[in-house]
């Protein structure tokens, strides 16, 4: 089942920006995890933290599942098998659309709804999720949207739920390649150009991130490229 959430206007000048290029950007998204068009030139680094994220990812799940931003679904055979239900929601319709098909190839698309739309404006059912997954969406939203996403995930989240954080770390080799903050210009393979908000985390903020939101940390890999953390309340 796919439902469909309305648009609504957003704070940002860049968000119709990020929204347009991740959809056009959809089919050739799962590269970054083997390293191609890498932020810096250690394709190592992307493929190893992509493999560690994965076997933690296999550790993670339960009940019902949120994937929040999920994107082309790339964690999904991780953890999906742990789940009864999996919710996919992204506003991207070409990313949800590859993410359809991996789940279908995977055999496991009976347990899943997706919902095509911005995960501000979906209504989604109070303490009705035992577990989720936000992928990659933290480190594109301004202070007012992170403290949204929190509040929205703890009235969602039911109250021992786990959460599981993925998103781009801030390395000493990052550094020698990005700004930590920003606004980034992404070159898609076709030569188009957009322009995104992008952060990167230092471990020290993301442990305070979590405690600032009231989540207690159980698990943290911290990467070149990637971090990763699940977390409860
Ligand atoms: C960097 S990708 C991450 C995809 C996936 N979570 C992963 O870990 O591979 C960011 C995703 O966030 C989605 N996204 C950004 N803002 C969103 C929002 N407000 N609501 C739903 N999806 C959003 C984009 O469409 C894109 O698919």
């Amino acid at each position: 089942m796919t439902y469909i959430i309305e648009p609504k206007l957003k704070d940002s000048e860049f968000w119709d920006e990020m929204e347009q290029y991740y959809d056009e950007r959809a089919s050739e998204y799962d590269h970054v995890y083997s390293g191609e068009g890498p932020a810096f030139p250690d394709q190592n680094a992307y493929k190893k933290d992509a493999r560690q994220i994965s076997s933690m990812a296999e550790r993670f799940g339960r009940g019902s599942l949120v994937d929040i931003a999920c994107g082309t679904g790339f964690w999904f055979p991780h953890y999906s098998a742990n789940c009864d239900r999996v919710t996919l929601l992204d506003q991207s319709k070409n990313m949800l659309a590859c993410c359809r098909k991996r789940a279908e190839k995977t055999g496991l698309s009976d347990k899943c709804t997706f919902i095509l739309g911005d995960f501000f404006e979906a209504k989604l059912q109070s303490d009705s999720f035992d577990s989720a997954v936000v992928g990659f969406l933290l480190s594109h939203l301004n202070p007012n949207y992170e403290l949204m996403l929190f509040q929205i995930l703890s009235r969602i989240m039911k109250p021992d739920a786990e959460l599981l954080i993925i998103d781009s770390a801030w390395s000493k080799q990052r550094s020698l390649h990005r700004q930590k903050t920003g606004i980034q210009k992404r070159v898609l393979n076709d030569g188009r150009e957009f322009c995104i908000p992008k952060r990167y985390f230092s471990k020290e903020e993301i442990y305070e991130l979590l405690k600032r939101n009231d989540f207690r940390i159980s698990e943290l890999y911290f990467g070149n490229a990637f971090l990763a953390v699940i977390a409860v309340r």
